[in-house]
């Protein structure tokens, strides 16, 4: 029989290089070819991993792309280099005699499906959100589109989407709202195109989502037109299952980590510490970090605040006070804090790693959602999954610092409502778990999956 060799092409940002090289990992161990195409800036970060072949392609920034960077630019530029890069590689590979049997895309890539189409090779989506936000966008584009538009500015109202809870406007991914932002516009268009691609696929199209059947049921179950397999979560072994802590090294991170997290992590208390991270491309005002110093300030409780390289320029006016009870740091290895025994809340903002994150490994949240899928995530958390709760913002849209100080003491405070998001938590990290087992559900998913693609 032929090896199976999966073309993994992942759009060139953090938030899809974790699950993606995980993802990547997982399937060579079950004996599977991969070749990993992204960005050539990302690729030089990760060209020391072993067993993984990597394909870059011109991205238009040497240094990879920022949300202040011009996404027409970038998007042209990753869609001619990035097709190209394909089709050269799908046509070397098959003269080599290692075939491209099934090629796999992750978010906004529509150029990568039509690549697969010309040279008949089988594809299917990786989607790194939740299957609730592939709820959402499905239905969407199929019929809802329109009451979204024109009612959602409406305070009271809400809509039932299948496979999702009630949703409000804050709870909807926000690249669905009317928007002015060129990013928003072409996000949009991106994820139409792709989804009119999909539809117009022969046979039933799959769709792999960093998710957990016991996770997300009702949404991977809400509609027939598509086949959603869950095959999460994507987080290395280790820090779910005790594996081989040097299994965890997959080279990822596309920020340089600053020293010491642990070091100071072990010298604090049994789940003590409050962890603050807005993930890798969410930019805070000025004003909003100043409140949220002045929660933590307030609360009086180890933290360790993640704050990156880029946004250091803009000084807060505490530091002094700030490094008497927590450490700031510029990355850290996320896992590593989420999974050391003093850690005892995660203030996020609800990308979905950082959440399935959290999740899998039983940390209860503050939810302080930003953009994009972020919204939808914090409503699962408050009210589904119910591990914590999400923060207010006042009238101009800035959470002040007696709302995160209350939020914070909460999930923190040891009362009723901070034990049953800890229990809760804990019975996610438990079911996490169970799905990464090697005969867990998410793994019988995924190498069902492969036979199919090989
Ligand atoms: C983006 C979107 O913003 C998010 O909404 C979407 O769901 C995925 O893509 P990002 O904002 O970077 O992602 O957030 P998130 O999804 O949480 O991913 C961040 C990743 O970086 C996580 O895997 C986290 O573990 C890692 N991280 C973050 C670190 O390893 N160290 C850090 O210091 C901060």
């Amino acid at each position: 029989m032929k090896q199976s060799h999966i073309l993994l092409v992942i759009f060139p940002v953090q938030g899809q290089i974790n699950p993606s090289l995980q993802f990547a990992k997982k399937m060579i161990k079950l004996g599977i070819h991969v070749t990993f195409a992204t960005s050539l800036s990302v690729c030089r970060r990760m060209a020391d991993d072993k067993g993984l072949t990597f394909l870059g392609f011109d991205d238009g920034y040497d240094d990879g792309f920022k949300l202040s960077d011009d996404t027409t630019k970038f998007m042209t530029s990753i869609r001619s280099n990035g097709s190209k890069a394909l089709r050269d590689a799908i046509v070397a590979a098959a003269e080599e005699g290692r075939p491209v049997t099934c090629l796999v895309y992750s978010l906004i890539l529509p150029w990568a499906t039509e690549v697969a189409r010309e040279l008949h090779i089988p594809s299917a989506q990786l989607w790194t959100q939740p299957a609730t936000v592939f709820t959402i966008y499905y239905h969407y584009f199929n019929g809802f589109s329109d009451e979204i538009t024109e009612k959602s500015d409406n305070p009271c109202w809400e809509i039932q989407i299948p496979g999702a809870p009630p949703l409000s406007k804050t709870d909807l991914p926000s690249y669905l709202l009317p928007s002015s932002s060129e990013l928003d516009n072409f996000v949009l268009a991106a994820s139409k195109e792709q989804f009119d691609l999909l539809d117009t696929e022969p046979s039933k199209p799959k769709v792999l989502v960093n998710t957990f059947n016991s996770l997300e049921a009702e949404a991977l179950a809400a509609f027939d037109r598509y086949e959603l397999i869950a095959i999460g979560p994507l987080i290395p072994p280790a820090f779910i299952s005790g594996e081989d802590p040097s299994e965890n090294l997959f080279g990822g991170d596309l920020f340089e980590k600053s020293d010491g997290c642990i070091e100071w992590l072990n010298s604090k208390l049994q789940s003590s510490v409050v962890y603050v991270s807005f993930g890798s491309l969410l930019r805070l005002l000025k004003e909003q970090k100043e409140e949220i110093a002045g929660g933590l300030l307030r609360s009086r409780r180890p933290f360790l605040w993640v704050m990156r390289d880029s946004e250091e320029e803009e000084k807060l006016s505490c530091l002094e006070d700030l490094d008497k009870i927590g450490k700031m740091v510029t990355w850290c290895s996320q896992l590593e804090v989420l999974t050391h025994p003093s850690l005892g809340c995660f203030v996020t903002h609800c990308g979905w790693n950082s959440t399935l994150e959290s999740l899998s490994c039983g940390v209860p949240v503050v939810g302080f959602p930003g953009s994009a899928d972020q919204g939808t995530n914090a409503k699962m958390i408050e009210d589904v999954w119910k591990i914590g709760v999400r923060v207010k913002g006042n009238e101009d849209g800035i959470v002040e610092s007696r709302e995160i100080w209350r939020c914070v003491e909460e999930v923190m405070d040891g009362g009723l409502k901070s034990l049953e998001y800890r229990q809760n938590a804990n019975k996610w990290k438990g079911l996490a778990r169970e799905a990464a087992l090697e005969n867990g559900p998410s793994t019988m998913n995924l190498k069902a999956f492969l036979d199919h693609a090989s």
